[in-house]
């Protein structure tokens, strides 16, 4: 048995295991599984590799993708740039491993935006590990960036409340890198102006469950177009597939 898993917590509102495991079964690797290991604290970490032997790769959600680095033994660069790590490795060596870091959110989500991207300027909506690494997908593109937080955090960050006009006429592309809106919670929704949406917006969520939140309806209704975390989910999936089955380098 080879074993692969997903931690976080909670896990209600992820397909991963399904994504995973089909794959696995459509390759033939009857002997693979992906498992969902909801783990409320990362101090469980450690003991959960221990005790599962069989288990040679994770993927993190969240609210563990920034705190999960202090438990890793190294990182990978991407990983290390963008501060947040959503796939891990795990070497074994009779009782002992080793676990590396790496960042698959970052290229998911490039991989699934049109190409040329189709806006100059984007609001991230959160701060946390999505948001890190889909700022660092957008400086790859060359696409102006600014966060917006409940909190003033940095220069480059705006809170909700200072949303004016002029930003959201600026910004044509705001992105939901916060769980505001997902399963089960799926009433809610994250408090930027909507009636300064156009046409000429483009409203991307993470979240892909459910499918159209409430943040993107409101989007459709001011006609401007949407983009949910389907294809992200898909593309980073795949590119933590391809990491799962490389052999150690
Ligand atoms: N489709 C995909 O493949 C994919 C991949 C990665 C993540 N996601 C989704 O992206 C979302 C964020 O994940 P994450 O791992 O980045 O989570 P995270 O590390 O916990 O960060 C979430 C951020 O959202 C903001 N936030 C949290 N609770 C909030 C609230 N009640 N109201 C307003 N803002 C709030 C916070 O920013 P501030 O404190 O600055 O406000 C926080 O830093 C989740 O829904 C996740 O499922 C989807």
């Amino acid at each position: 048995m080879v074993l692969y898993g997903l931690i976080g917590f909670p896990l209600g509102h992820s397909n991963s295991a399904d994504v995973f495991n089909e794959k696995f079964r459509q390759e033939g690797k009857h002997n693979h599984e992906y498992r969902l290991f909801p783990i409320n604290d990362l101090k469980g970490f450690h003991a959960l590799i221990e005790s599962q032997p069989e288990l040679c790769g994770l993927n993190v959600t969240i609210p563990y993708k920034i705190k999960i680095i202090e438990f890793l033994d190294e990182l990978d660069e991407t990983a290390q740039s963008i501060g947040a790590v959503n796939t891990i490795k795990i070497f074994r060596d009779g009782k002992t491993y080793h676990t590396r870091g790496y960042n698959t959110d970052a290229g998911g989500f490039l991989q699934s935006l049109p190409h040329p991207a189709p806006f100059s300027k984007a609001l991230i909506l959160g701060t946390g590990g999505a948001a890190r690494a889909v700022a660092h997908a957008l400086r790859s593109v060359h696409v102006n960036y600014r966060f917006v937080s409940r909190y003033n955090k940095t220069e480059n960050t705006i809170p909700y409340g200072e949303l004016t006009p002029q930003t959201m006429d600026d910004y044509k592309c705001i992105i939901n890198a916060t769980p505001v809106g997902m399963y089960p919670d799926i009433n809610a929704f994250p408090p930027i102006p909507y009636e300064y949406l156009t046409p000429g917006h483009f409203l991307i969520d993470l979240i892909y469950n459910p499918p159209q939140t409430r943040f993107l309806k409101q989007g459709l209704a001011k006609k401007c177009k949407v983009m949910n975390g389907t294809k992200m989910l898909i593309h980073q999936a795949k590119l933590a597939y391809s990491l799962f089955q490389e052999p150690e380098g």
